[in-house]
């Protein structure tokens, strides 16, 4: 039985707008889907610092924190600028008061089994900049008015029932910089708005997406540190002529899995230091591994048409690393020619070092 009390300090009362508290009661409730007692008093019981509501502890990694400030605005008002509500189970909908909470910036619901979608109400929130949503039951398609939301600096819908295409307005985002999209079931292509805007993290894996790998990922993204995009069906395209070259591959930890790549490694990513991972599996990668090839920490190029022989490297394990340091590298089915002593029982030309469960 889920039973949640959002409890706020009641011996400030005062400090808030009496309109913002009834609005966080409508706000508890909608959430909750009006099932559990969910008492709401007062959020703010002193400047700035963070105040844990102490809501259900079933799951150690609940989080139900709120974060005021009270010199934020010249009203003598508390106003509310975080709000974590995790991993809490919460059943209900997303509470179109929340708009009521104008200052807030950070809003964190991941990890609830919320539905619905994302109101409309929410676009006049002016200062929001960080939206969680990520893993729970919204559904229905990624609304066009997100484009609206224009404040916003990180946003994840990862793990929902999201359908449709992606919004083109999203574009419309200006100062956007983590964009999360994975585990929906998102389809069409990858909108070309998409090249206004600047991102450092983007993520577009296990959805139902088609179409190339868009260009303007290399020209105008030139910051990017993490890019997984994953299980797009369409045309080939050729990473060696994907304008700037190789810019993908230098990101940390670039995962381009099951695109319908084709063409060569560039030479650069073997012998680069920063790339700590690399994900090209079941593609149609061509070439071979230099044999002086460096070890990433994680490499996997399974399922491709790479040839050649493996280089040494990518079999050795340094008895002295720790396991969390291990190299962790799959380059099976690919058509490398083997020395015998590397072959299996069978003779497979298989080379299965570890593979990597995600
Ligand atoms: C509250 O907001 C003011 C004005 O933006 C800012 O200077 C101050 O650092 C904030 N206080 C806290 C605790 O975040
Ligand atoms: C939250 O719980 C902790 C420990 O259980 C307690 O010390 C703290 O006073 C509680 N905070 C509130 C606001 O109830
Ligand atoms: C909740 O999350 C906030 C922001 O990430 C963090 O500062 C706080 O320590 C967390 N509280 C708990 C109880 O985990
Ligand atoms: C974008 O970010 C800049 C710099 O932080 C800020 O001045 C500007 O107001 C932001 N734009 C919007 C629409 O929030
Ligand atoms: C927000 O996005 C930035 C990249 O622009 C990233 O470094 C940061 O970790 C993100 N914040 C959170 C809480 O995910
Ligand atoms: C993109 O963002 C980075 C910081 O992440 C910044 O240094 C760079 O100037 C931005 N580029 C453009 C074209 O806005
Ligand atoms: C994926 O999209 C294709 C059309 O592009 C459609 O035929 C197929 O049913 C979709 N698959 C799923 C699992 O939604
Ligand atoms: C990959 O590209 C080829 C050639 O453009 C095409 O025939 C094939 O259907 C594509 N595969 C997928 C899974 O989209
Ligand atoms: C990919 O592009 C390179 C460079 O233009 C070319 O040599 C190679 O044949 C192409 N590979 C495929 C499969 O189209
Ligand atoms: C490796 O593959 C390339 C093209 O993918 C081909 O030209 C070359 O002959 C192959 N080498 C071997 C040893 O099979
Ligand atoms: C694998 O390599 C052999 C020659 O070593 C060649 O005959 C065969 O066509 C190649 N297979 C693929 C799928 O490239």
């Amino acid at each position: 039985m889920l039973w949640i009390w959002i409890y706020f300090d009641k011996i400030f009362r005062g400090c808030m707008i009496l309109e913002l508290v009834t609005a966080l009661k409508q706000i508890g409730e909608t959430l909750t889907q009006g099932r559990q007692p969910f008492e709401v008093g007062h959020a703010c019981n002193q400047p700035g610092p963070l105040h844990d509501m102490n809501l259900s502890k079933q799951d150690s990694d609940a989080n139900s924190t709120v974060m005021c400030n009270c010199t934020l605005s010249n009203d003598g008002y508390c106003h509310i600028t975080s709000l974590y509500l995790k991993w809490l189970s919460l059943p209900g909908k997303l509470p179109p008061e929340m708009a009521k909470l104008a200052y807030l910036e950070i809003l964190d619901l991941s990890r609830n089994y919320i539905s619905g979608n994302i109101p409309e109400e929410w676009a006049s929130m002016k200062h929001l900049t960080k939206l969680f949503l990520t893993s729970n039951r919204l559904s229905g398609n990624i609304p066009g008015y997100l484009g609206r939301f224009r404040s916003l600096t990180n946003l994840s819908l990862e793990a929902n029932q999201f359908s449709g295409t992606i919004p083109s307005q999203l574009g419309d985002l200006v100062n956007l910089t983590f964009l999360v999209l994975s585990s929906n079931q998102l389809e069409g292509t990858l909108p070309k708005t998409l090249a206004k805007l600047n991102l450092t993290h983007f993520r577009a894996s296990d959805n139902n997406l088609s179409g190339r790998i868009p260009d303007f990922i290399g020209k105008y993204w030139r910051n990017l540190v993490r890019l997984r995009i994953t299980d797009m069906s369409g045309p080939e395209s050729n990473l060696s002529t994907i304008p700037p070259r190789v810019n993908y591959l230098f990101v940390n930890c670039p995962v381009l899995r099951n695109i319908n790549l084709t063409g060569v490694i560039p030479t650069d990513v073997w012998t680069t230091d920063s790339l700590k991972m690399l994900d090209l599996t079941f593609n149609k990668m061509e070439g071979r591994i230099p044999q002086d090839a460096k070890t990433r920490e994680f490499m996997f190029l399974s399922g491709n048409k790479l040839n050649g022989s493996v280089p040494d490297s990518f079999f050795k394990t340094d008895k002295k690393m720790y396991v969390s340091e291990m190299y962790h590298s799959d380059v099976s089915y690919n058509n490398f020619s083997l020395p015998p002593s590397c072959q299996d029982h069978q003779g497979s030309k298989h080379v299965q070092e570890f593979i990597h469960q995600e």
